[in-house]
C-alpha cells in the first residue's frame, strides 16, 4: 500500500516551496529524501547526536526529532543556506583552522555556532562550548572547532541571514584571555 502523502509547503533557505511528502517523515526526511539537501547529515535519527541539525525559523532544531508536518508554513535554514556568493565566516574558519576531520559533525556545528553567534555573546571557549554542546563530534576533540567558533565571534561578525556573510558588526565585548 501507497504511503499516504500531504502538500508540504515551506520556505527552506529563503525559497518558498511546496511538495508533496509521505505523512510519516521526519524535516532530515524530507530534506534528504524529498528535497535532496543532504548537506544535512543523518546521524543516530534519535536526537542524540546533533548532526540533523538546522535552524526552524531561526532557532536550531535537531531535524530527525521534527515532523515534516510541523514545519508547514514555516522557515527552515539548511548548511546549503549558509554561504554566500563566498563561504560564511564560520565555514572559513572551520577549514583554517583545520577543524574537521571526516566533516560528518560540521554543518550541524555550523548551524549551531551560526544561532549562537547571532543571538547572544561567544567570546570564551565555555561559551562556544555551550552554544555546540548537541553536536557530538567523534574526530577532532573540539579544540580546532572551538578556536575557529571564537576567532569568528571576537572578529565581531554575526551574518544574518542567507547569502549575507559580511561583518555586520560587533557581536561581543571579548574579555581578555576569557575562558582560555
Ligand atoms: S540524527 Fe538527529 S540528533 Fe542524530
Ligand atoms: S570531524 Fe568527524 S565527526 Fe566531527
Amino acid at each position: 500500500m501507497a504511503a499516504r502523502t500531504f502538500l508540504l509547503a515551506l520556505e527552506v533557505n529563503g525559497v518558498p516551496i511546496e511538495v508533496a511528502a509521505p505523512a510519516h517523515y521526519t524535516l532530515l526526511e524530507v530534506l534528504r529524501y524529498v528535497l535532496k539537501l543532504t548537506g544535512t547529515k543523518q546521524g543516530c535519527d534519535k536526537g542524540d547526536c546533533g548532526a540533523c541539525t538546522v535552524q526552524l525559523d531561526g532557532e536550531p532544531v535537531l531535524a530527525c526529532l521534527v515532523l515534516a508536518a510541523q514545519a508547514q508554513g514555516r522557515s527552515v535554514r539548511t548548511v546549503e543556506g549558509l554561504a554566500g556568493p563566498r563561504p560564511h565566516p564560520l565555514q572559513d574558519a572551520l577549514d583554517r583552522h583545520g577543524a574537521a576531520q571526516c566533516g560528518f559533525c560540521s554543518p550541524g556545528i555550523l548551524m549551531s555556532a551560526e544561532h549562537r553567534l547571532r543571538t547572544a555573546p561567544c567570546a570564551s571557549r565555555e561559551e562556544a562550548a555551550e552554544a555546540i554542546c548537541g553536536n557530538l563530534c567523534r574526530c577532532t576533540g573540539y579544540t580546532k572547532i572551538l578556536d575557529a567558533i571564537v576567532e569568528v565571534a571576537r572578529a565581531g561578525r554575526a551574518p544574518e541571514g542567507a547569502g549575507d556573510n559580511e561583518a555586520t558588526g560587533a557581536i561581543t565585548a571579548p574579555s581578555e584571555g576569557a575562558g582560555e
